[in-house]
């Protein structure tokens, strides 16, 4: 079998970076588009295609700050260094998408969790896909995100914005992270039990 070295050294040295360590230009429109061509590679047990990408373009971003606002001030603050906290957030990376999922109740065949598992393979590609373009990116949800005017906006009945993906040039390498020495194996050989005959 052909090994293709590269492209597995490549995926393993993907990691996220925030938005501090993104700068201009983001990925263009094509290059989202590619990305979410390769998310739709994700296995998707029955073809429901529980997950869609929509972007956030620089000059609705304005939008999106007020969204956010009116969002902080819904669950209680008030202070104008909050509010501008929040506000600002909505310029974080220069390139943004939503992630939008669909879960569809009484499937037999597929029950939501395997829906919900496609939606996350489908963000490890689209994710795996910037970083082999050579952006910098990050999944971010944070508790605006459960605002009922913010789903709103962005979800048709049925849907649910899961998470941003923001997206832009690196600003300085990543750095690997270690997985914790106590981490279970996450891989193994099956130990039958004894059954009793
Ligand atoms: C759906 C989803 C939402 C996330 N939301 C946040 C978040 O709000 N804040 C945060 O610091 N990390 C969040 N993360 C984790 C980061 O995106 C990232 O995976 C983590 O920092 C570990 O980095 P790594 O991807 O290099 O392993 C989220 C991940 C997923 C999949």
């Amino acid at each position: 079998m052909n090994i293709d070295s590269s492209a597995l050294a490549a995926l393993a040295s993907r990691y996220s970076q925030g938005p501090k360590y993104m700068v201009a230009p983001a990925p263009s429109r094509a290059q989202w588009q590619q990305a979410a061509d390769l998310a739709l590679r994700a296995p998707d047990h029955g073809g429901l295609r529980p997950f869609r990408f929509v972007l956030v373009s620089e000059d609705q971003r304005a939008s999106l700050a007020e969204l956010f606002v009116n969002a902080a001030r819904r669950w209680g603050q008030s202070e104008a260094e909050e509010l501008q906290r929040a506000h600002d957030r909505a310029w974080n990376g220069p390139g943004l998408a939503a992630l939008i999922v669909r879960l569809r109740e009484g499937e037999p065949e597929v029950p939501a969790h395997e829906q919900l598992i496609c939606a996350g393979a489908g963000l490890m590609n689209f994710l795996n896909a910037l970083h082999l373009m050579g952006y910098a990116a990050k999944t971010l949800s944070g508790a605006a995100l459960r605002d009922p005017a913010l789903q709103a906006a962005f979800c048709q009945p049925g849907e649910q914005l899961l998470a941003w993906v923001l997206a832009g040039t690196p600003s300085k390498p990543a750095a690997a992270r270690q997985a914790a020495a106590d981490a279970p194996a996450v891989l193994s050989d099956w130990v039958p039990p004894n059954l009793a005959r």
